[in-house]
């Protein structure tokens, strides 16, 4: 950390799409049960978005009321990172539309691509930036639009995701002040086919036949995922706390990656972090891939229970494999 400033977390916006996909809905799709979904996930409903709908209509608004929110002009950002896997196109990226749509003329912007730990990775960019004292004010937006790769015929994987955005500003602040104290990053390419979507980039183009077999859809290995995130999330989240020298008590509210109900509370088991410290938002929006995080920090923020001071822990897994965990203190001093 450059000598003097701590990049701090100040606010956060988020857009979630008007229309819910319940279980019960898809119980007429795939061969499933609300009760199966409901014991096997957590999840209700989630948040499903008309198709060919891009992920700016989501990013900008969320990021519009983050910026309302801190009292931020957009014309006082100097960079803009979008972490999605679903972005508007591949080129040009979200992350550029959204510094057009919001007039942010001064910023820089670009996407970053890291599955469901993709909003860990932005927000772990943008505090290097500031902490370097190379930026001032960067808008860190995690969204997706799982929709779009999901598979509405593979019951393994379609109950799980939905879409939606939310957004975050980090600013420089003083070394002393509340923020960004620590984050812990890891990644194991050795688990890349567990979780992929196949033909999604230049090893396997686009094909009739790839197509029909539905490989531009998201794969996973269920039962291998479910193990390593419930480990992996406990790990990184014990191993920066020790770094920090802080213990279970030091944290005030858990934001884990919404991955399913029955990964986040033995996380917070092994934690000893009692649940009422924990934020789950899983049942009403499902996985939400790089937008879990800010939208669950979203909740806790319109719900009081997070607050200028307030002692955040993140953690969250993905594809790739890749997971990690940043410690923080909410707002701005
Ligand atoms: N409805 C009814 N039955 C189902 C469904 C469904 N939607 N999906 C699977 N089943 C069946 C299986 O076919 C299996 O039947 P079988 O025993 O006859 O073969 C049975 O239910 C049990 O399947 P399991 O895979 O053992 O179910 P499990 O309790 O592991 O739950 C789940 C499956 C929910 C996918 C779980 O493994 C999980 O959450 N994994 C993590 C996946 C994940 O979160 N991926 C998202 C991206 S990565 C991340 O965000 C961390």
């Amino acid at each position: 950390m450059s000598q003097g400033i701590r990049a701090q977390v100040v606010a956060v916006g988020t857009c979630l799409p008007e229309r819910r996909l319940t279980n019960q809905e898809l119980e007429g799709l795939v061969d499933t049960t609300d009760a199966w979904i409901q014991s096997r996930t957590g999840i209700r409903e989630r948040r499903i978005i008309e198709p060919g709908t891009p992920l700016s209509a989501l990013a900008t608004p969320a990021a519009r009321q983050c910026l309302e929110r801190a009292g931020v002009a957009a014309n006082t950002l100097d960079g803009i990172i979008v972490a999605t896997i679903s972005g508007d196109h591949i080129m040009p990226t979200t992350a550029n539309i959204v510094q057009h749509q919001l007039g942010a003329k001064r910023a820089w912007a670009y996407d970053l691509a890291n599955a469901c730990n993709g909003f860990v990775a932005a927000l772990s960019t943008a505090t290097a930036f500031i902490e370097s004292g190379r930026a001032q004010r960067i808008l860190v937006i995690g969204g997706d639009i799982m929709s779009s790769l999901v598979n509405y015929s593979d019951r393994n994987t379609c109950i799980l995701f939905g879409d939606g955005a939310g957004a975050v500003l980090v600013e420089a602040g003083p070394a002393t002040g509340f923020g960004v104290l620590g984050f812990e990053m890891h990644s194991d390419g050795s688990g890349g086919g567990d979780l992929s979507i196949p033909s999604s980039g230049s090893a396997e183009p686009s094909t009739p036949e790839r197509l029909a077999a539905k490989r531009d859809k998201v794969q996973q290995n269920g039962k291998v995922i479910f193990q390593h995130a419930i480990r992996r999330m406990a790990e990184v989240c014990a191993s920066l706390l020790e770094t920090l020298k802080l213990t279970a008590n030091d944290v005030d509210l858990l934001v884990p990656h919404q991955a399913n109900r029955r990964i986040l509370e033995p996380i917070a088991e092994r934690l000893g972090i009692p649940l009422e410290r924990v934020v789950i938002n899983i049942d009403l929006v499902g996985n939400t891939t790089a937008a879990t995080i800010p939208l669950a920090l979203d909740d806790a923020f319109t719900q009081g229970r997070l607050q200028p001071g307030s002692r955040v822990l993140l953690a969250a897994f993905g594809g790739g494999l890749t997971w990690g965990a940043c410690y923080l203190t909410w707002g701005r001093s």
